[in-house]
């Protein structure tokens, strides 16, 4: 058995997950948390975003083990007491998602960006968000949407 605290909570997983199991699919699979998604499984497209200590990883990845007692944050719990965070504000505002498949990748990878730079610049932006792939190509927006949050 495993405790994982994950969005303020703590939740147990059972002896059918084993160590090795990466991260994407408990939250998935095991907890019912659907908004970080399978896109590479290879750490390369930032789909499965989420964080663990408050910084932005790739949990196609990384095995549920390493996050024992670390907290972990999915998109699901980006908002805190029933207020959006100032990121889903601007993404709703810009109309930032086309299928939105890799858009809770990108909030949360730029939700993680802003807690080291609050006041990015371009190049911070762009340095920050190169690796989250974006099939339907809405970069501009996900680009104002991140200048417009803060
Ligand atoms: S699915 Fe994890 S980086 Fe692509
Ligand atoms: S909105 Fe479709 S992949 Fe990004």
């Amino acid at each position: 058995m495993m405790r994982l605290q994950v969005n303020g909570e703590e939740r147990v997983i059972g002896d059918d997950v084993t160590p090795d199991t990466p991260l994407l699919w408990v939250l998935r699979d095991n907890l019912g948390l659907v908004g970080a998604k399978y896109g590479c499984g290879i750490g390369s497209c930032g789909a499965c975003t989420v964080h663990v200590d408050g910084k932005a990883v790739r949990s196609c990845t990384l095995p549920v083990s390493q996050v024992a007692g670390k907290p972990v944050t999915t998109i699901e719990g980006l908002a805190r007491d029933g207020k959006l965070h100032p990121l889903q504000v601007a993404w709703i505002e810009n109309d930032v998602p086309q299928c939105g498949y890799c858009q809770a990748g990108q909030i949360m990878n730029a939700a993680a960006m802003l807690k080291d730079k609050p006041k990015p610049t371009d190049a911070d932006i762009r340095g920050a968000m190169t690796g989250n792939i974006c099939r339907c190509g809405c970069y501009v927006r996900i680009h104002s949407a991140i200048l417009e949050s803060v």
